[in-house]
Formats: structure tokens, sequence, C-alpha cells
């Protein structure tokens, strides 16, 4: 069987891309045409693919307290590469990131 799709929008970069729900939001970004968020370590050690889920439902697994702080997570903050979706989610990314995001990946609505 395989997994449910949903989709991410990325709010004020016209950017929507499709995430399995058995992947992370940072893999299924790097299988899209475009990266939306810096690629770093992979691991949630580095700290660079930190972004805020908006809307939507989604789990994550353990992420480094110095990059994610409770306060943070009550917040929306996730690391993309230890998050996935469970329903369609709205994500912004930190402006500092914004400039990566070239083009975009769109899949029907
Ligand atoms: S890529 Fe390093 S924490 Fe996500």
């Amino acid at each position: 069987m395989t997994a449910p799709i949903y989709k991410v929008k990325v709010l004020g970069a016209e950017l929507l891309y499709a995430c399995p729900e058995d992947q992370t939001l940072m893999r299924a970004m790097g299988w899209s045409t475009e990266r939306s968020v810096p690629i770093g370590c992979r691991k949630g050690a580095c700290g660079v693919c930190r972004i805020k889920i908006l809307s939507g439902a989604f789990e994550t697994s353990s992420q480094a307290s110095r990059h994610i702080t409770v306060e943070d997570a009550t917040q929306g903050y996730v690391l993309g590469c230890r998050t996935r979706p469970n329903s369609d989610l709205v994500i912004d990314i930190p402006a500092g990131t914004q400039a990566l995001i070239k083009k975009s990946a769109k899949i029907s609505a």
C-alpha cells in the first residue's frame, strides 16, 4: 500500500509541492524540481532546515533542542529533515532562506 501524498504550500513563494506521508518535508523538497529550504546534515543536527508550520497536521522525530526549543515547537517551528506530513500543510520559511527559492514546483491543487 502506498502512503498518502499531501500538498505542501510555501507561504509567499508560489511554491507547492507533493510530500508522501512516509517522507520528510526536506526529502520531498529534494525530489521536487526546486529546493526551497537549505539542505544541511539531513539528521536534525545542524538546524539549517528550520521552518514554521502554519497549518496542517504533522509529526516529528527527535529534534535538537538547541535548534527547536519547547517554546519554538509550541509556535510550530520544526526541522524540515525531521518532519513528516499527516495532512496538507502550509509552511513558512525564515526570511534569510527565502532567496533560495528560485522557481515554482507546482502540482495541481
Ligand atoms: S538538515 Fe541539518 S537539521 Fe535538518
